[in-house]
C-alpha cells in the first residue's frame, strides 16, 4: 500500500488525448482552430451565442463517442485504496466519471450541464443546445449556455479544492500545461504545505516546484506510477 495517505490529483487535457479529444495548445489544439474570445467567455455568448453553441455541441459530441483510456480507469481503480482522494479535473468531458471515479471536482464544469443565464438553474443535457431553446425552469427562451467556466469566470468547488490542497500529502499533476490559473497554481500550495510534488505529462516541465516529473503518454505512466511505483492494487 502507498506511503501517502492524502493524495490530491489534477488533471488536464491530456488525460484525455489518448480517448481521441483534442487538447488545447498542443499543435493543432483547441486554440490552434478557436480563439479564445470568441467562444469561452460570457461575451462571446452574448456577441455570438449561434457559434459558442455549435463549438460545444461540437466538443460534446466529440466527448460522447470517447472512451476513457488506461489513466482514467487507473484513477479509478486506485480511488477506493487510498484513504483520501481528491481527484481535480480541469476537464469538461466526463471520461472520468464514466470510467468510474465516484467524487470529480470538474473545475472549469461539464458539457453535460446547461447553466441558464436568466433564472441561473442547473440542469442535463441529453442532446444540443441551441439559441431556441427554453429554459425548463423559468421558461425565457435562449438562455440556456453550456455549464462551463468560461474566461473571466469563477472556477468551481475552489474551497474544496484548497482545503484538500492544504492537507495532501501528495499532489500529482496529469497531462496539463500549468498555464491556466487557478489550476495552474495548485502545484505551489501544495509544495508550501510539504507534500510530495509529481508531474506526469507528455512534455517535460521547468517548473522546479515539481519534486518528480516522468514523461510519456498518460496510458502508460499513470498506470506505471500508481500501481508499480506507489503500490497500489490493479
Ligand atoms: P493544454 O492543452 O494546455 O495542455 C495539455 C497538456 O497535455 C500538454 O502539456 C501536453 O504535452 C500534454 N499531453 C498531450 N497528450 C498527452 C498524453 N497522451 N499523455 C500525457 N500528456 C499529454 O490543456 P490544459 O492544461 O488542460 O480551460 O488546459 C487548461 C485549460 O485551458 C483548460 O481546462 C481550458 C483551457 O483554456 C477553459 O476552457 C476554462
Amino acid at each position: 500500500m502507498s506511503q501517502f495517505r492524502r493524495i490530491v490529483v489534477l488533471t488536464g487535457a491530456g488525460i484525455s488525448a489518448e480517448s481521441g479529444l483534442s487538447t488545447f495548445r498542443d499543435g493543432g489544439g483547441l486554440w490552434d482552430n478557436h480563439r479564445i474570445d470568441e467562444v469561452a467567455t460570457p461575451e462571446a455568448f452574448d456577441l455570438n451565442p449561434d457559434l459558442v453553441q455549435r463549438f460545444y455541441n461540437q466538443r460534446r459530441r466529440a466527448a460522447t463517442k470517447a472512451q476513457p483510456n488506461a489513466a482514467h480507469l487507473c484513477l479509478a481503480q486506485v480511488e477506493p485504496q487510498c484513504e483520501h482522494w481528491t481527484l481535480v479535473s480541469q476537464n469538461v468531458d466526463d471520461l472520468h466519471q464514466r470510467a468510474g471515479s465516484q467524487h470529480v471536482l470538474s473545475m472549469h464544469g461539464q458539457l453535460d450541464q446547461y447553466l441558464c443565464v436568466n433564472c441561473h438553474k442547473e440542469g442535463n443535457i441529453t442532446g444540443e443546445l441551441s439559441t431556441q431553446d427554453v429554459c425548463p425552469h423559468c421558461h425565457k427562451v435562449a438562455t440556456l449556455r453550456p455549464r462551463i467556466v468560461w474566461f473571466g469566470e469563477m472556477p468551481l468547488y475552489l474551497d474544496d479544492i484548497m482545503t484538500n490542497l492544504m492537507a495532501c500529502d501528495l499532489f500529482v499533476a496529469i497531462g496539463t500545461s500549468g498555464t491556466v490559473y487557478p489550476a495552474a497554481g495548485f502545484v505551489e500550495i501544495a509544495k508550501r504545505n510539504k507534500a510530495h510534488t509529481v508531474m506526469l505529462n507528455l512534455d517535460g516541465t521547468d517548473n522546479l516546484l515539481f519534486d518528480k516529473t516522468i514523461t510519456g503518454q498518460a496510458s502508460q505512466i499513470v498506470p506505471a506510477y500508481f500501481y508499480d511505483e506507489l503500490g497500489f492494487k490493479r
